[in-house]
């Protein structure tokens, strides 16, 4: 059969609420035009985040009522980490309640004032947590990542050249840590190749400088990498991610992405010394190291959705139904980062609205137009998320103003997607009359999440 299906029923349903465009008018309006201070309920399709966002499976439903909740030892933690550790292959597993934990303990322990933390493109979060403990954050994204049309298939990988420069230039004692994000979320959802994760342990190697894997959507990278990566057409998805860590000697993972919880995450690495001091702090701020954070039905639930999501038949549904909106969409002209990534469509709003300028925010323009129009929840990737260096005050375009559409996994079916796309077609056809938008209050720190926007 040449037609891809959805590989699942569905047994339980949770209602959508339909609203006028005058409703909504009001609403984001009400919402100082920043669609996170929006009511969920008041979403048609949310497509603000994957994150915790997806269905879980009656296997995982079904182990969260085995969760043992005792404080420590609890047979919970000893199925989580023992399905982390037969996946990632770390020595040492520290659960967090979330991936920006992991992050948050994993810099505080390594990061010093004078840092420089290279990663193909850091998310928010990380980019955040380096910023906070006066690290500087800094971004290598391959060339190919520039042409947001071409198909090339590895738009993800970092920059082998940049990041030599840079070890070269201020070595081990600057650069406590190389990272490398799979896939590439701010970078439009590309993968990594193989051959770019064993280059950039070469170079981390033969510096000496730890090299950890941000590994929220490895399996999807691992989907990608059996597809477009030579060699590797024959291997299970299971193969290939353990591979990928292989090469590392850490990772910090969110739960809430590959392996379908709707919270969670946890932080590796094959250093005991370090895992000591980071179940130190793990104590004081997440809890005791065999929950840290976690209940004993997520610790469940998440070592269940970790085996889903490596499935090969849940991966093709997942890779096929992004290119499905991807591709309607380039076949109308609308700009969008092609090749399709995993999680995500990235609508180029730059070019999508080429007259209103990056510091008047295209992206978050878009956004509210998509919402006004159908309802439709999305985050704007660019100026309002990257603009501001936070140790200046100073703002600045970012490299692209995108508009992620991100999908929830197991969630939306494919007339929810061909209604995403009728409305994306109804904003283009009036893209002439949108009008930039101005911010009126937003904090220093991930300022997109509660910043006010009005109009120019
Ligand atoms: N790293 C990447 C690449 C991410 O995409 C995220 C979260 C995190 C780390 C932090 O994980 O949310 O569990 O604390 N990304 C979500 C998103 C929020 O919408 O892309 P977390």
């Amino acid at each position: 059969m040449k037609t891809i299906i959805e590989p699942f029923r569905i047994k339980m349903i949770e209602p959508i609420k339909l609203t006028t465009r005058e409703q909504r008018e009001q609403m984001i309006r009400a919402a100082h035009y920043n669609p996170f201070r929006l009511r969920a309920e008041d979403v048609v399709i949310d497509l603000l985040t994957d994150s915790g966002t997806s269905a879980m499976s009656s296997e995982a439903w079904g182990a969260m009522m085995r969760g043992d909740e005792s404080y420590a030892g609890a047979r919970s933690w000893y199925r989580f980490r023992d399905t982390v550790k037969d996946i990632f292959g770390f020595k040492q597993v520290i659960p967090t309640h979330q991936g920006r934990a992991a992050e948050h303990i994993l810099f505080g322990v390594m990061v010093k004032p004078d840092s420089i933390v290279p990663n193909n493109t850091h998310f928010d979060t990380t980019r955040g947590n380096i910023e906070f403990v006066g690290g500087t954050p800094v971004d290598l994204p391959c060339v190919e990542a520039d042409d947001l049309d071409s198909d090339a298939p590895f738009k993800g990988n970092m920059n082998i050249e940049a990041l030599e420069k840079l070890v070269a230039e201020h070595g081990p004692q600057r650069i406590p840590v190389i990272m490398v994000t799979i896939t590439n979320n701010s970078g439009g959802g590309q993968p990594v190749s193989m051959a770019n994760i064993r280059e950039i342990s070469r170079v981390a190697r033969s510096a000496g400088i730890p090299f950890y894997i941000d590994a929220c959507r490895f399996a999807e990278n691992a989907h990608f990498i059996k597809h477009r990566e030579k060699g590797f057409a024959d291997s299970a998805p299971i193969d290939i991610a353990r591979e990928m860590f292989s090469y590392a000697d850490g990772c910090t993972m969110s739960a809430k992405k590959d392996s379908f919880g709707n919270i969670g995450g946890f932080l590796c690495t094959n250093d005991a010394e370090l895992a000591h001091k980071e179940r130190n702090i793990l104590i004081m701020t997440e809890g005791f190291p065999t929950y840290g954070g976690l209940a004993g039905r997520d610790l469940e639930a998440i070592a269940v959705g970790l085996r889903e999501t490596l499935d090969e038949h849940y991966l093709d549904y997942r890779l096929l139904s992004t290119r499905y909106v991807v591709e309607r969409l380039r076949e109308s002209g609308i700009p969008v980062m092609a090749p399709a990534g995993g999680h995500a469509v990235y609508l180029d709003a730059r070019r999508f609205l080429p007259q209103i300028e990056p510091l008047q925010y295209p992206g978050q323009s878009l956004s509210v137009e998509l919402y006004i129009e159908a309802g439709i929840r999305a985050v704007e990737i660019g100026t309002v998320m990257f603009g501001l260096d936070a140790h200046t005050g100073e703002e600045s375009p970012a490299r692209h103003d995108l508009l992620r559409l991100a999908i929830p996994r197991r969630v939306y079916t494919q007339s929810h997607m061909d209604y995403v796309l009728e409305a994306i077609n109804l904003v283009w056809g009036r893209r002439e009359q949108i009008r930039g938008m101005k911010i009126v209050k937003a904090p220093r720190f991930l300022r997109h999440f509660t910043a006010h926007f009005d109009y120019v």
